[in-house]
């Protein structure tokens, strides 16, 4: 099915957005945008093909809302309009997901990023995303460990996600963690205090306590 931009015009929110789409496509990173999977505040992610293989791509949204304002506490020094904050995180996105990636692995390969849309692999079958954590009922103890261990890698690499709950959690062959736009270095103002909540909504997904865990990593530190 070719690419056309009326279709696409319905799916994306705005010029510029569409703009670098249209670029992406030239360039060939993928060359069909299959549909979208999600759309939140934030952002909208995409399922898409370059030949036979799946990609997502992300699209921050330029938008002006409260909710984008109360984040440019995250970016640091960040100035300009719209479009420039959302690149901005989108930028952040990719930089902590080639990051996470040399560390932890379990995290969608980053493919490319320009301007505000992330490209990188798709975590699902057959274009259908794996579930997350979420809406996983029936689930693997085994799962938090796995989940925490991740945590602590990241931790001790001196990063934070920064956002991870059920619902940044994908579950399919293995446990993935998405969504690297609020992720920061431990060592920054809201850093202990993000990781803290992480450690938090991961027990609790759980049910499991969690109390004591982040006071363990730091005093192993020391
Ligand atoms: N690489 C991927 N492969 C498959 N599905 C993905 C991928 N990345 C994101 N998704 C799907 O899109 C959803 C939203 O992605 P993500 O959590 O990164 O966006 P978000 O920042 O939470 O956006 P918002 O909260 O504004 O909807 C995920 O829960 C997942 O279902
Ligand atoms: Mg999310």
């Amino acid at each position: 099915m070719p690419w056309e931009d009326r279709e696409i015009e319905s799916l994306v929110f705005d010029r510029r957005s569409l703009k670098t789409l249209a670029r992406i496509l030239k360039k060939g990173i993928v060359n069909r945008i299959v549909g979208k999977i999600s759309e939140g505040k934030e952002a909208a992610v995409f399922v898409a093909n370059r030949d036979e293989e799946w990609r997502a791509i992300k699209i921050y949204k330029p938008e002006t809302s409260k909710f984008f304002n109360s984040r440019h506490k995250y970016i640091d020094n960040q100035r300009g309009d719209d479009f420039e904050i959302a690149s901005a995180y989108a930028a952040r996105e990719y930089k902590m997901l080639e990051i996470a990636y040399s560390i932890i692995q379990n995290v969608p390969k980053p493919i490319y990023r320009e301007d505000n849309i992330v490209v990188m692999d798709f975590l699902g079958d057959n274009g259908i995303p794996y579930p997350q954590l979420h809406s996983v009922i029936d689930r693997d103890m085994k799962w938090f460990e796995v989940i925490i261990d991740m945590v602590y890698q990241l931790f001790r690499a001196g990063y934070v996600h920064g956002d991870l709950s059920e619902y940044n959690i994908l579950v399919g062959d293995r446990i993935y963690m998405i969504d690297f736009g609020q992720a920061t270095r431990v060592n920054t103002d809201m850093g202990m205090e993000l990781l803290r909540r992480d450690v938090y909504n991961i027990g609790r997904a759980f049910h499991i306590d969690t109390e004591g865990i982040v006071e363990r990593w730091i005093s192993e530190e020391s």
